[in-house]
């Protein structure tokens, strides 16, 4: 019989300190940097974002983020056999973020990694989730996206700093005799690896160059609309679905003109598309999982439909997952 990897249970979880574009404003007019609620608002969609407090890391967002998606799923911390952390703001250069993370929740024995795909990252976890399950590797798997991206921004860099959030979504991925996943692709092209990064790292004892966040948004913004609509007919065309059979498009939540372009090139109409951007802005790895869990819980998304999840980013990473929910 066919081993399948089915979803049962979403979480997520957001700092508490949200600031609104006005709050964002004032902060960095304080800096003697302008920016306006009507130029984020217009050119991004986001309204508010919510930033980690100090001493709260990734692992932590992580931790409340898996804790509701275990409740939600019913499974307990010790049934679980595999972790897979996708981040880009890990707690430490090392151990992974998984393995703290896998301590915080009082659990021991299973594998656990870090997976680092940028924005694209929870697609790719989910992706190797998908298949440790279907080789029978693993039976019960945590996969999160979390990141406090609040540590990387330059408050005096207005084209980026006004973009990105702080927060994590997890699912227990189980496996199971009906699907579940159905398909996924990912991609990724390093030539592009300059458009969207965080160029500095450790040596020596000190930071050698820049650990704050660099983008050419324009570069990226016109590689994202090309590949998200390219990875979603891939994995339509490995499942044998139509554009027309997904109930939701769940995007990276970057900016709702990618979103936008995608849904008009998929002939996807904007009411089957879960936006939260408006409310988290960018949280990179964490947004996907973060957004699912909210058309979850707020009675979007119901059991048996079809879920088109879509990530791109830095690297330059891309892909998605097909699957029935
Ligand atoms: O998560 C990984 C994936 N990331 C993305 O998908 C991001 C993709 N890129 C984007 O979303 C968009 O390119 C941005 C939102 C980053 C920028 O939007 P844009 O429409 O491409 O704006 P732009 O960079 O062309 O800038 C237009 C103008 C510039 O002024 P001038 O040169 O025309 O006078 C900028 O200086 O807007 C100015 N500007 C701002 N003004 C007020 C840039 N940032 C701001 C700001 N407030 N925060």
């Amino acid at each position: 019989m066919t081993r399948f990897a089915r979803i049962t249970g979403t979480g997520s979880s957001l700092p508490p300190w949200r600031l609104s574009n006005a709050d964002m404003v004032d902060m960095l007019a304080r800096r003697g940097v302008e920016t306006s609620d009507d130029w984020i608002v217009e050119r991004t969609g986001i309204r508010a974002r919510h930033f980690a407090a100090e001493g709260v890391y990734a692992s932590d967002l992580a931790a409340d983020a898996c804790r509701h998606a275990m409740s939600a799923a019913g499974v307990a911390a010790q049934d679980i056999d595999l972790i897979i952390v996708a981040t880009s703001t890990p707690d430490m250069v090392f151990p992974s973020t998984a393995a703290i993370l896998q301590h915080k929740l009082g659990m021991a024995g299973c594998p656990v990694f870090d997976v680092q795909a940028v924005c694209s990252g929870f697609i790719y976890a989910l992706t190797v989730a998908h298949s440790l399950i279907a080789t029978g590797t693993a039976s019960k798997a945590l996969v999160v996206g979390s990141e406090v991206f609040s540590r990387i921004l330059d408050f005096n860099d207005r084209t980026t700093c006004v973009l990105f959030g702080d927060g994590a979504g997890a699912v227990v991925v189980e496996a199971s005799d009906i699907p579940g996943i159905l398909a996924t692709d990912i991609h990724a092209d390093g030539k592009h690896s300059g458009i969207l990064c965080v160029p500095g790292h450790v040596s020596g004892g000190a930071i050698l160059g820049d650990p704050l966040l660099k983008m050419d948004g324009q570069a990226v913004f016109k590689l994202a609309v090309g590949v998200l609509e390219d990875t979603a007919r891939a994995t339509l065309a490995k499942a044998g679905r139509e554009a027309a059979d997904i109930d939701w498009l769940i995007p990276h939540q970057a900016n709702i003109r990618i979103m936008q372009s995608t849904a008009r090139k998929l002939k996807l109409p904007m009411e089957k598309v879960v936006v939260t951007v408006d409310q988290h802005g960018n949280t990179s790895a964490a947004s996907i999982p973060l957004a699912l869990d909210h058309a979850v819980r707020s009675g979007q998304v119901k059991r048996g439909d079809t879920l088109m999840l879509e990530g791109v980013g830095g690297g330059f990473t891309w892909g998605s997952v097909l699957l029935d929910f």
